[in-house]
């Protein structure tokens, strides 16, 4: 099934509970939340106060990207503020085992991110651990940059590897998906599709969401 997921790192923060009800009532399949340090990417926005505070306002799936260093310092913080699933970044310097166990012990999922430089092949010893593989199709850090099709062949390497041992994996593509770039990004194998500017420019955010999910659905 492809999931359509706006990332509220686009919307009006004065107005963040309005502006989740909004991507809501547009459709949306989960909720997108960056976090981010300033330290593993060159940008701050939210922490477990602000999801927790999301949290109260829909029951859309919280799709919470970390974007920090040593995630593993801050799981027990973003399950009890109530994320669904978390995805943490390969790179970011925390036995990738140990942050996997604590997310599910919650009973929640779990997803690994790479950066668009690194290699899919250090996601495949956890493949059978997780829920979703995050691709990212921007360099982590901000939003309303261009997608980089460089990275689709990683997507197809994973999305082969993920149907070669029979799992039920997503794969959440991240960065500059619009209505151009969806099309190459599904046929590469990504079920995932995040989206930013995209939506939340549109005047329309329900036929914004439409159109991504009418082109992913082929
Ligand atoms: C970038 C974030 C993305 C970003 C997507 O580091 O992980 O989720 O907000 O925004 P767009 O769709 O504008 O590229
Ligand atoms: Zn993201």
């Amino acid at each position: 099934m492809n999931l359509i997921a706006p990332s509220i790192l686009s919307c009006d923060f004065s107005k963040i509970g309005e502006e989740v009800e909004s991507c809501q009532k547009a459709g949306a399949d989960l909720l997108h939340v960056d976090v981010m340090d300033g330290c593993f990417v060159r940008n701050i926005t939210i922490g477990p106060p602000v999801v927790k505070a999301i949290r109260a306002c829909t029951p859309l799936t919280l799709d919470v990207h970390l974007m920090i260093d040593k995630p593993l310092r801050y799981i027990p913080q973003f399950l009890d503020a109530g994320a669904d699933i978390i995805t943490f970044h390969v790179e970011a310097g925390s036995p990738v085992d140990e942050v996997i166990s604590l997310i599910k012990k919650a009973g929640k999922t779990a997803g690994i991110a790479i950066s668009p430089n690194t290699p899919y092949e250090v996601v495949l010893p956890y493949l059978n651990e997780i829920g979703m593989v995050l691709v990212m199709s921007v360099e982590p850090g901000f939003g309303g940059q261009c997608f980089c099709p460089f990275v689709l062949p990683k997507v197809e390497a994973l999305r082969a590897e993920i149907e070669n041992r029979g799992l039920n994996v997503a794969i959440e593509i991240d960065g500059g998906i619009n209505d151009e770039t969806i099309a190459d990004a599904k046929k590469a194998g990504a079920n995932v599709f995040v989206s930013g500017s995209f939506i939340f420019k549109s005047n329309d955010r329900k036929a914004a969401i439409e159109k991504l999910r009418a082109i992913a659905n082929g």
